[in-house]
């Protein structure tokens, strides 16, 4: 694979093969930015203002499905090595992006454009990825690149940084949907994969998109933004944009979420448009469960008024039917609903 846009493989107009069917192009690319995606200050969850942050946190999970926390807690000149080192990471040399590259589907450290799927997929996205394994970190750190020479101390250093700041995010949603102390902190949330997207500039940004209409697999997301727009949720059938905050993570809540929640809080659909002037580039940090987890509705959430609209689990079978159904991910979750007839 050595069709990496970050080499600037392509130049001019924009390639059939990444011009989306009319119905899945972006539209009005000027759409407002959604300043209705709560923006939640942790720093006052330290504080007397606890149970009002568990709310507005719980209440953003159940309407959007996606909030941003600022005054988290992480150190902003970490945050900004980081995005030095991302940066870094996509612009070097092609010979040095390719040792990186891989379509080997059992190979969890890799750089790839568009999909895993390139090569039987209709449509190309418009952008580069390069993801792995980050949790926990002795045993995956080793296998990360070596350029950027700064990249395993700094994203090693950040990973550790994130996994906490997810652990304390859903420690908060745990004592507001009534779960006992440390649900979350075991095999639910034992696996952290870090997956960094680069948006090039596109050539025409209303007919392709970055990453299509998708709810995320896991339990939930923090997601490292860029200062350029392009994130988009979808709120009853509108899409809104996500308001590029300096030094704020976007979280979202993942299937894994929505079922053990028993339904309360929404894993909301997303896709990322481009743009022609500025590279974007977002690291995604998807925390979720170990492969043998078993996931089901949270028992404390279940009596005979709200009886579980899901089924029990092992997280590799939803995995499979995820990745089965990439077209339409939507289907997803019906086929892991309990049968009501
Ligand atoms: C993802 C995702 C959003 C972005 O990686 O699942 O939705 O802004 N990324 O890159
Ligand atoms: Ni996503």
């Amino acid at each position: 694979m050595d069709k990496l846009l970050s080499n600037g493989s392509i130049v001019g107009s924009l390639p059939e093969d990444y011009v989306f069917p009319p119905e899945l192009r972006p539209g009005n690319l000027k759409i407002p930015f959604g300043s209705n995606i709560p923006v939640i200050d942790l720093h006052e969850a330290n504080h007397e203002a606890k149970s009002n942050t568990i709310q507005k946190i719980i209440n953003a999970s159940e309407e959007f499905g996606f909030f941003q926390v600022i005054n988290h807690g992480i150190s902003l000149n970490l945050m900004s090595e980081v995005r030095g080192v991302l940066k870094e990471l996509f612009e070097m040399p092609a010979e040095e992006k390719q040792k990186l590259c891989s379509n080997d589907p059992s190979k969890t450290c890799k750089m790839f454009t568009s999909s895993v799927n390139y090569a039987t997929e209709k449509v190309h996205l418009w952008r580069d990825n390069f993801r792995h394994p980050c949790h926990p970190l002795e045993q995956w750190q080793h296998l990360w690149p070596q350029n950027p020479t700064r990249y395993r101390e700094c994203v090693g250093l950040f990973s550790v940084e994130v996994k906490k700041l997810a652990s304390r995010i859903l420690s908060l949603i745990g004592e507001g949907l009534g779960l006992k102390c440390g649900y979350f902190d075991n095999d639910v949330s034992g696996s952290v994969l870090l997956s960094i997207n680069h948006y090039p500039p596109c050539p025409e940004p209303s007919l392709t998109l970055g990453i299509t209409k998708h709810s995320d697999p896991n339990l939930i997301t923090i997601l490292l933004q860029d200062h350029v727009c392009g994130l988009q949720v979808l709120k009853d059938g509108n899409w809104i944009a996500v308001e590029p905050i300096p030094n704020a993570f976007v979280v979202n809540v993942g299937y894994q979420l929505q079922i053990i929640s028993n339904g309360k809080l929404r894993s909301a659909e997303h896709r990322v448009v481009t743009n022609s002037h500025e590279s974007r580039t977002s690291a995604a940090f998807l925390v979720g469960p170990t492969n043998d987890c078993l996931i089901e509705p949270a028992q404390a959430l279940i009596d005979e008024h709200h009886p579980a609209i899901f089924r029990s689990f092992k997280y590799k079978e939803f995995l499979y039917c995820y990745g089965a159904k990439l077209d339409d991910v939507g289907k997803v979750l019906k086929s892991f609903e309990t049968h009501k007839n």
